[in-house]
């Protein structure tokens, strides 16, 4: 089992990181790839394992794909869909192999899929995804925990969202691409990689406006064909490398960003005391004073991001004063709290609330990753701790960030990677 080891250095982070492209962008995007039978060429792929599970199960489903990691560059073809069905071992790895249920549901007319199930984090259902296919004529029946989805004659629909689910909405718009007439998808969320999806889908040939909106709008076509698309920045790894600039009193430049999905993260940081500069190079993040303590709540985008939630409750356990995180997003999304306390934090949650008290000091000790948000808090706060923290089930970690431990060593963090059970 490998783990991090992470040494507080006292010293502040300093040099220039490159940013990943977007895992949330990607994984819809190669879902999209099975609308169409001719090649899709996916750029700033991220080299992630669940990019590997999402590439997998388009192999299952009967594309072919080919992924260069050095260049990070995927090409995916899927001139025929040989099956419909996704295995268990897939949707239990990663809740977002259910994204291809729009796509097959689309290209098809039908899909087997296991239902994801619930994480960590909460219980995560699929019922505004269901109903948005349900409008589109679409049956579903579910048994043995797997849902089964057909449909005679996909076509548009009015689709209102209870809530603005960014699942439901990719999950829909893949569906909507290829359905007879027009789609409107009301309470749409709104969030970057939603914008990335429909202008991947623009660049197939779909006919989708309002992205970026709450209202986003999907006249179907009848095929549609190769592009070749470069996915977005990843706004979180971004964010996360910005928090470890601001909790270690640093000074870092971040390379292949966009300031405006950044905008809720900025303006929080620049209530902490955390100064950012856009230049022609990148993003400048860095921090001279002592950090503020804040009121934070999730909300969906342009609202503060839910996966900005671990990492920020790091930075404010470590801020003079009394903080308040209120998560609305997800009902259990606080699990990382105890970790933290194990470190030396002062946080009482009550229900969706989390009350931090800034403490002096941090101190490391053996520390447990419980999902990849939570993991990349361990991280931050281990390289403020004093001392040196052993973080265990990094897994969760390489799920969403590229070479973590890599990219934070090239400016000055002491952390390494080991297999503890082969010592
Ligand atoms: C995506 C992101 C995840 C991020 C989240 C919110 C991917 C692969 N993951 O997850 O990193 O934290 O957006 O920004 O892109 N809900 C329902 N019914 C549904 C669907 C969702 O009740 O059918 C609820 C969820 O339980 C949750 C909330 O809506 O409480 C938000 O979920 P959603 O926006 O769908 O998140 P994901 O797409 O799963």
């Amino acid at each position: 089992m490998e783990k991090f080891i992470v040494e507080g250095t006292g010293e502040g982070l300093r040099g220039n990181v490159k940013i990943s492209g977007s895992k949330n962008a990607v994984l819809p995007i190669l879902a999209a790839c099975l609308l169409t039978p001719e090649v899709c060429e996916i750029r700033n792929v991220p080299p992630l394992s669940d990019v590997q599970y999402m590439a997998k199960l388009l192999q299952e489903l009967g594309a072919q794909v080919f992924f260069d990691e050095e260049k990070e560059i995927m090409r995916v073809q899927a001139a025929e869909i040989s099956s419909v069905e996704g295995l268990y071992e897939m949707a239990r790895k990663m809740r977002a192999s259910f994204l291809v249920a729009g796509a097959l549901l689309g290209r098809c007319g039908c899909a087997r899929l296991p239902l994801p199930g619930g994480c960590q984090i909460g219980s995560r259902p699929i019922d505004l995804h269901l109903k948005g296919f349900q409008v589109m004529g679409a049956k579903n029946k579910q048994e043995h925990g797997v849902v089964e989805l057909q449909v005679k004659n996909l076509k548009g629909g009015e689709i209102y969202l209870d809530f603005p689910s960014v699942g439901a909405t990719e999950n829909i718009l893949l569906a909507a691409a290829l359905a007879k007439g027009e789609t409107v998808i009301e309470n749409a969320a709104a969030e970057p990689e939603i914008c990335d999806l429909a202008d991947f889908l623009r660049e197939m040939g779909a006919h989708v406006e309002g992205d970026g909106t709450d209202t986003i709008t999907i006249q179907g076509v009848k095929e549609l064909h190769g592009a070749t698309h470069t996915v977005i920045p990843d706004r979180i790894e971004a964010g996360t490398f910005m928090t470890a600039a601001a909790i270690t009193g640093g000074d870092i430049l971040l390379e292949n960003v966009q300031e405006e999905h950044l905008r809720p993260v900025i303006a929080k940081l620049a209530e902490c005391n955390v100064k950012t500069e856009m230049t022609e190079e990148g993003l400048r993040v860095y921090r001279k004073g002592k950090l503020h303590p804040v009121q934070v709540k999730t909300m969906p985008f342009p609202g503060f991001p839910t996966d900005m939630q671990a990492p920020f409750m790091s930075l404010m356990t470590v801020a003079k004063g009394t903080s308040v995180i209120t998560e609305t997003v997800f009902e259990n999304r606080f699990i990382h709290a105890g970790e933290l306390q194990r470190m030396g934090a002062d946080i009482k949650i009550d229900s969706r609330s989390a009350v931090i008290e800034g403490v002096d000091t941090l101190t490391g000790t053996k520390v447990k990753a419980t999902d990849l948000r939570a993991g990349a808090a361990l991280i931050l706060s281990a390289l403020a701790a004093k001392g040196e923290t052993e973080i265990s089930d990094i897994y969760h970690i390489e799920r969403g960030y590229h070479k973590i431990d890599e990219k934070l060593r090239a400016i000055g963090a002491h952390i390494r990677k080991e297999n503890k059970e082969n010592e």
